[in-house]
């Protein structure tokens, strides 16, 4: 994404707000004073070294778990503290990093399960439509844990797509992919965030990924915010350069 695009997306109105978020865990500060806001429409990277918090902001963001302290606004409503359900209803839907699928179940199972709480009997062509859009649709009536894993991970999208959101999070949706589905979900994810006018917040170790999809990114460390912009200006940060890109430029 090109600096001045993502400048012009910062000028927009914010949909999603932190401000001064942290969480603790007994002795552990798993986030520190993490501020920073997310534009409606935008996709937005999250990246840090393993341990940074990243996870811990998803699990702040989608009611697992309450923030120590801080405020968490989305579209105006505010989310800290609420629980997954509420925020949920508030259009907040996510993926685990590690899958949370019904192994036993088919693929098109699982998609029901997510979509039952939606009124009317339409369900069985609304799960079948978003396999089609994952491109899971041929793989309907096999058992979610038979699937190979990038599939899976696509299932577990679906799956949060079910529920309707208008922010999604997405924790390491390319872990265990190869090249090309990494590709394919990169186009993907950039299809999605067109036709179901999502905002997209993605955590994502693979950063050449990431860098493609994204207009602003986060960089996390030690549960602090070290690094917020462009693609371009966290590629050439010093200090994201010291605490994570290394070598990997
Ligand atoms: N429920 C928890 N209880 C205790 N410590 C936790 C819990 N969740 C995360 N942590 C700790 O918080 C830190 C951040 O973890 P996490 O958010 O999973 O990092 P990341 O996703 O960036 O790799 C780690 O040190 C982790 O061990
Ligand atoms: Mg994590």
């Amino acid at each position: 994404m090109e600096t001045a695009e993502a400048e012009a997306m910062s000028e927009q109105a914010a949909s999603l707000e932190l401000h001064g978020v942290s969480r603790r865990f007994g002795g552990l500060q798993a986030l520190s004073d993490v501020s920073f806001s997310v534009q409606e429409g935008e996709i937005f990277g999250l990246i840090g070294p393993n341990g940074a918090g990243k996870t811990t902001l998803f699990n702040l963001l989608s009611g697992v778990t309450p923030p120590t302290s801080g405020m968490i606004r989305w579209r105006g409503k505010r989310c800290h503290g609420l629980s997954p359900d509420a925020l949920n209803r508030l259009g907040i839907a996510r993926t685990f990093q590690n899958l949370r699928l019904f192994g036993e179940l088919t693929v098109l199972e699982n998609v029901l399960v997510a979509l039952h709480h939606q009124a009317g009997a339409q369900l069985e062509p609304q799960a079948l439509a978003l396999l089609e859009e994952l491109d899971l649709a041929h793989l309907a009536d096999r058992r979610a844990d038979e699937l190979a894993y990038g599939n899976r991970r696509r299932l577990e999208i679906a799956r949060a797509l079910a529920t309707k959101p208008t922010l999604l999070l997405l924790d390491e949706p390319a872990a265990g992919m190869n090249p090309s589905e990494k590709d394919q979900l990169c186009d993907l994810l950039a299809e999605m965030r067109q036709r179901h006018q999502l905002t997209l917040i993605v955590i994502e170790h693979h950063v050449p990924l990431l860098m493609q999809l994204c207009h602003r990114m986060a960089v996390l460390d030690f549960g602090r915010l070290i690094a917020l912009g462009s693609p371009e200006q966290i590629r050439t940060n010093p200090r994201v350069i010291e605490a994570y890109l290394g070598g990997a430029r």
